[in-house]
């Protein structure tokens, strides 16, 4: 098997993008296809889990034909079928799941089931050739916050989490709050390029005894709080200020957590993953904070950073050769644990 290429056909449906993806070897995109549903969803000022479900199946059939095309690959050609079967909404999550094992079973391919999360942490395989593990790596998307040791493809150890919102979370509850709409990450990370991150000074939470789990509802609050008190004093508020102070608070935060971590764990690595991942004052003040300590940072591409399938690919490709192999019992696990088969 050492000189064949491995090629893996990926499907990711855990949320709400309908993904599908070849990647060969784990680490080389032959396509990349991702139908959002964002449009469908901002009408509602977040993600209906119904809503997902039923768009999931409208598009899936068509998500991976195309990413199969792009690729130039038939499905004889293929080596295995990955999917994200963890964690996520259990609804969206079966649609591919689903569709993963039928393919796989017609055209008689080894069956990979992928978590989410490793998938997140993948996705700077792609562009990185050089990132083996070891590392720490920084995992910020709109349903995790955690700092995790990777310690090999498919070893991982959580050395902090957050106790209450996930950090893209408290994002989008901050931007619907100051009328942005859905998905709030972004809106905010554009909105602060115009503000002051010094306008307001918010809380920034930290846990006795842990030092590296995370707390983002006091934040939130306090976001929610100063916007009243300042409605009810008839004082107008920049919302732009509003959201660079916010966005500095969790900045402030996330950088000193894993900056912390990895000199405490002795890494010279540091990764980041999922779609806050993709925030611009996340990434340059966490490269500064790197530069300082002497230690090479790594984050993937912004596309590579929110939900996509070329990470469950580069994530089942090196689960596929660790010997991972799933049954035709399969199921979806919304709160699938890392590091857990
Ligand atoms: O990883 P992801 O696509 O989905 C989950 O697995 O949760 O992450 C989506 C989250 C959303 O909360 C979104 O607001 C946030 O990532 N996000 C951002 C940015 N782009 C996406 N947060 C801050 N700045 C961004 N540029
Ligand atoms: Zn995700």
């Amino acid at each position: 098997m050492e000189n064949r290429d491995i090629t893996i056909l990926a499907i990711e449906s855990s949320c709400d993008e309908t993904a599908a993806a070849v990647v060969q070897n784990g680490r080389t995109v032959l396509s990349n296809v991702i139908s959002t549903q964002i449009a469908t969803h901002t009408l509602y000022g977040g993600v209906v889990p119904e809503i997902a479900s039923r768009k999931h199946m409208e598009n899936i059939n068509q998500v991976i034909e195309a990413a199969l095309l792009e690729a130039g690959k038939t499905l004889e050609e293929i080596d295995a079928v990955a999917v994200t079967y963890g964690p996520g909404l259990v609804g969206a999550l079966l649609v591919g799941v689903a569709e993963a094992k039928a393919i796989a079973y017609a055209a008689e391919k080894p069956l990979v089931g992928v978590h989410h999360i490793e998938g997140h942490i993948a996705a700077n395989y792609i562009e990185h050739p050089e990132l083996e593990p070891p590392f720490l790596c920084l995992v910020v998307s709109g349903g995790h916050t955690h700092l995790v040791v990777v310690k090999d493809y498919d070893q991982f150890e959580i050395i902090g989490r957050t106790r209450d919102d996930a950090a893209g979370e408290a994002f989008d509850k901050v931007a619907r709050s100051i009328g942005l709409g859905y998905p709030g990450g972004p809106k905010i990370d554009r909105a602060a390029k115009e503000g002051n991150p010094k306008a307001i000074a918010f809380p920034h939470a930290r846990i006795d005894g842990s030092p590296y789990d995370f707390s983002f509802s006091g934040l939130k609050s306090a976001v929610l709080n100063y916007l009243n008190h300042a409605r009810m004093m008839g004082e107008e508020v920049k919302p732009e200020d509003l959201a660079a102070s916010f966005q500095s608070a969790v900045v402030d935060v996330l950088v000193e957590h894993a900056i912390r971590g990895a000199k405490e764990y002795g890494f010279k690595q540091l990764a980041m993953a999922g779609g806050v991942a993709s925030n611009s004052a996340l990434r340059s003040r966490m490269q500064e904070a790197c530069k300082k300590a002497g230690i090479t940072l790594y984050y993937p591409s912004p596309v590579f950073c929110t939900d996509n399938a070329a990470m469950i690919g580069a994530a089942g490709y090196y689960e596929f050769c660790k010997g991972a192999r799933s049954g035709w019992d399969l199921n979806a696990v919304p709160s699938l644990k890392l590091g857990e088969r």
